[in-house]
């Protein structure tokens, strides 16, 4: 056992290098630094609680962290870079998950030895119990749908809400009789569990799979509320800390992405998108017109001339893999004398900061990166605007067209570009299931094929120009 003042500054330590370590994740060049930090914070705060509390036994703690070494370096190696949102669900689920037992040992304890538990004690436990839960089963049906092991359109039932309403009057009154009588009884608490999953499920099925990213942040808030909870249940400042940074960071990100596509949180919670399809009034928007098809050659004598390129990377850009061909291709481009910008779109990808990430793995520099408030002004002054897997992103019809479901959500502005060259695989629709009446306009000109196979060939093509 080390002093009590000793463990609290080690606490304090962890908690001020995890703040530190957040503040520096805000930009690509100081992101790993804040990451190591807040890691070397983690490791502090763990060590400490190893030392301090009375542990009964480290063979368990030891089985706990190879088993947990073993499956994090597995899914670090194996899991592919498109499946991040739906490891991040389920990380998030294993936190709720975490947060339900230790509350639930907690009051088990105190029911067993009999204690008293005074009533902010009792509400803190109830609550790390029914957030835990909603955040495990709620983080699990929001893995399962981005996994599409379930349909990923909403699912809902007549009088839904209405029975999530009742469940949470039930956990409620169930909870108030459970610290409320003065015998031992463990039904209403196993009853509040069982409540509280199901819970989670009712909350996260109705939601379309489309939605699902802007969840797993809000979940993500949800483990890091459970996890506060948590922290006051047993006492440990560090767990009441970090969980307030995760609780609080998840509902930032959650307020930035529902701003970025220009819809309210009850909307993304309640508005079952998807569940309709947008070409439900039978119309197609693109009837009658006809897209312009560019061969390699051609693309590659555009971009080799061009003074201005303005790429602009998209989900599709992820799926093929091609960040280190989109590099090459700019470096050749500014050794032929042309300026070369990355156009950097909030929700481009499937999760937040999904494209710096991709680019910054090919050391793109990050002094190239423009967000979409810096980049939009500039596209009438580009030559060319290449997008790479880019779909919803650039759709006009978020200005123009009012009936359309992603109308209002601020766009990249690639259609005020000279010359505009998408890349893509078919005509086929983005994320949001849409038409993109860009791909029909009188400056666009389709490149289709693999975005990796297709930058190779347009590499190889510029270097004989
Ligand atoms: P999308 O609109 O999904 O379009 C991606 C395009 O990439 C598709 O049209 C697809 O067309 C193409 N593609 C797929 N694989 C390809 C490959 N191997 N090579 C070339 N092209 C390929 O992507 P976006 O423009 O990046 O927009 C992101 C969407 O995700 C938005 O609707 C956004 O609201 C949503 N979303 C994002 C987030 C975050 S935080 N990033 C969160 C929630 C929702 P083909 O099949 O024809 O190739």
């Amino acid at each position: 056992m080390i002093p009590s003042s000793l463990v609290q500054l080690a606490y304090l330590a962890s908690a001020a290098l995890f703040i530190l370590g957040l503040k520096r994740l805000q930009s690509p060049a100081t992101a790993r630094r804040g990451n190591l930090m807040s890691g070397v914070g983690m490791l502090l705060a763990i060590l400490v609680t190893l030392l301090d509390r009375a542990i009964l036994g480290y063979g368990t703690i030891a089985a706990g962290l190879l088993v947990g070494t073993v499956l994090g370096l597995w899914m670090a190696r194996a899991v592919k870079m498109t499946a991040i949102p739906q490891m991040v669900a389920l990380l998030n689920g294993f936190g709720g998950g975490a947060s339900l037992l230790v509350g639930g040992a907690e009051f088990l304890r105190a029911e067993l030895v009999g204690e008293v538990v005074p009533l902010a004690n009792a509400v803190t436990i109830q609550l790390a119990v029914l957030i835990g839960a909603v955040t495990f089963t709620g983080s699990g049906v929001a893995f399962a749908k981005l996994q599409e092991l379930i349909p990923g359109r909403p699912i809902a039932f007549a009088g839904q809400r209405i029975v999530s309403a009742l469940i949470l009057t039930a956990i409620l009154v169930l909870s108030v009789y459970q610290f409320a009588t003065p015998e031992p009884v463990l039904w209403p608490f196993y009853s509040v569990v069982g409540l509280s999953l199901l819970l989670g499920i009712l909350l996260v099925i109705p939601i379309g799979g489309a939605d699902m990213p802007v969840v797993v942040a809000l979940l993500n808030s949800y483990s890091g509320l459970a996890a506060a909870m948590t922290g006051f249940v047993i006492n440990n400042h560090v767990l009441i800390v970090s969980g307030a940074l995760v609780g609080s960071s998840g509902l930032i990100l959650t307020r930035i992405m529902c701003r970025a596509m220009n819809r309210s949180l009850v909307n993304v919670l309640f508005g079952a998108f998807g569940a309709v399809g947008p070409s439900a009034n039978g119309k197609r928007s693109s009837e009658g017109l006809t897209a312009r098809q560019i061969a390699v050659e051609d693309a590659a004598m555009q971009l080799a001339y061009a003074r201005l390129v303005v790429v602009v990377p998209g989900y599709g850009l992820a799926v093929a893999q091609a960040q280190h061909q989109v590099r090459e291709l700019a470096e050749l481009i500014e050794k032929k004398g042309g300026e070369v910008r990355y156009a950097i779109h909030p929700v481009a990808g499937r999760m937040p900061g999904h494209m710096n990430v991709l680019l910054a793995e090919a050391n793109v520099p990050y002094d190239k990166l423009y967000d979409m408030d810096q980049i939009n002004g500039e596209f009438q002054r580009a030559d060319v605007a290449l997008v790479i897997g880019a779909n919803d992103v650039v759709n006009p019809a978020a200005r123009t067209d009012a009936g359309s479901p992603i109308y209002g959500m601020p766009i990249l502005n690639v259609d005020q570009a000279k010359n505009v060259i998408v890349m893509k695989r078919s005509m086929a629709a983005g994320f949001a299931g849409i038409e993109n009446e860009l791909f029909y306009a009188p400056n666009t000109s389709m490149l289709f094929g693999d975005a990796k196979a297709s930058l190779s060939s347009l590499v190889s093509e510029v270097k004989l120009l």
